[in-house]
């Protein structure tokens, strides 16, 4: 398997892999302090719920690092800006809160060390924060491969991959270990516009690991599920509310509806971390929308109209009747998912 550093903490600078370039340039994007890991998240240089949560942990730690030498009230004055910052970079992915909130509880609990002691304690959570999700991810690929038959044809959406988390991958976790445990599986990846991270980061992490697929345009999936090609779509989540109702990028719900109406298994893989326990329903998740030229133009070419108008969410709620599972580093969670979800609270 190719080790892909999505993120790696040195000497105290965050390099990323700047998703923005691939797959034409491979560039590390250096992170000196919280603010550039602020942009990087809102900017999408770093992409991917549980990856965006591993990288504004890091930035926690880089703005204790600056505030070192500041007097304990403006440390924590400081800090409480920086945490609020970095956790409204981008507002659809529970993980960002999830890890911040986190880290709010380190500064908490430590608040009466010293500085120098309270900023060890944040970076050994953020470590912490980044060793659990590659656990995670493996332990959700063990799980997910249950269900994936010998010579199964999966599709996926977005990326989901080493480069959306940790490493290993959320979804596309579950095809690693399907290949690598010799089943002679086939994927075929969504492109997923606008943003196009299956056919930039999916394809990419395919290619590199050498498993046998095929890039599509958003459009073919509903051709290939009709036809009896498709055994089983496996997507992955941004947030999923504790009825079941899932976040994900646009173009999942349509999916799901596809997919119900020709009986194929339909399942998310997420960790628990991306379970919002304290949120009823899908309804109550805040949809972000993107700038109108991810959609007007493509490599700064324009493929629209002056004057238009854009409507761009990145991201639409399945609901709960159209998931047949929801695969987490716990085991596989069922319907009904009300009761079944707060299981693993
Ligand atoms: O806008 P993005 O690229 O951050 O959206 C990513 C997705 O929607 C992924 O499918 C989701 O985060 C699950 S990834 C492990």
């Amino acid at each position: 398997m190719k080790k892909i550093k999505t993120i790696e903490f040195k000497n105290d600078i965050l390099y990323l892999i700047d998703q923005r370039r691939l797959p034409t340039s491979y560039e590390i994007f250096k992170c000196r302090d919280y603010r550039e890991v602020d942009y990087a998240i809102n900017d999408m240089v770093v992409r991917g719920a549980p990856a965006i949560g591993a990288t504004a942990a890091y930035g926690v730690v880089l703005a204790a690092k600056e505030f070192l030498k500041e007097d304990r009230k403006d440390f924590f004055k400081k800090m409480d800006k920086a945490l609020d910052e970095l956790n409204v970079s981008r507002p659809t992915a529970v993980n960002l809160m999830w890890a911040i909130g986190r880290m709010r509880n380190i500064i908490e609990e430590n608040k009466e060390l010293t500085i120098e002691e309270i900023y060890q304690k944040i970076r050994e959570e953020a470590d912490l924060i980044y060793k659990e999700d590659l656990e995670t991810n493996k332990a959700m690929a063990k799980h997910g491969n249950q269900i994936i038959k010998e010579g199964a044809t999966i599709l996926t959406h977005c990326n989901t991959g080493a480069l959306a988390t940790v490493g290993y991958g959320t979804a596309l976790g579950v095809v690693r270990e399907a290949h690598y445990t010799g089943k002679k599986i086939f994927v075929y990846a969504d492109e997923t516009r606008p943003r196009l991270q299956g056919s930039r980061l999916t394809a990419w992490e395919l290619v590199q690991e050498k498993i046998p697929s095929k890039l599509i345009a958003d459009n073919v999936a509903a051709t290939l599920i009709r036809d009896g090609k498709i055994d089983v779509i496996l997507v992955g989540a941004d947030r999923i509310a504790s009825n079941g109702d899932t976040a994900n990028k646009i173009g999942t719900f349509m999916l799901s509806v596809i997919a119900k109406e020709y009986n194929v298994p339909f399942y998310i893989v997420a960790p628990t971390t991306t379970i919002d326990f304290g949120m009823k329903s899908g309804k109550e998740i805040e949809i972000e929308e993107r700038n109108s030229t991810e959609v007007t133009h493509i490599e700064g070419i324009v493929i629209a109209p002056e004057g238009i108008e854009v409507y761009n969410p990145a991201f639409d709620v399945t609901p709960w009747e159209n998931i047949t599972g929801i695969i987490t580093e716990k085991g596989i969670i069922k319907a009904p998912y009300k009761e079944n979800i707060m299981k693993w609270r």
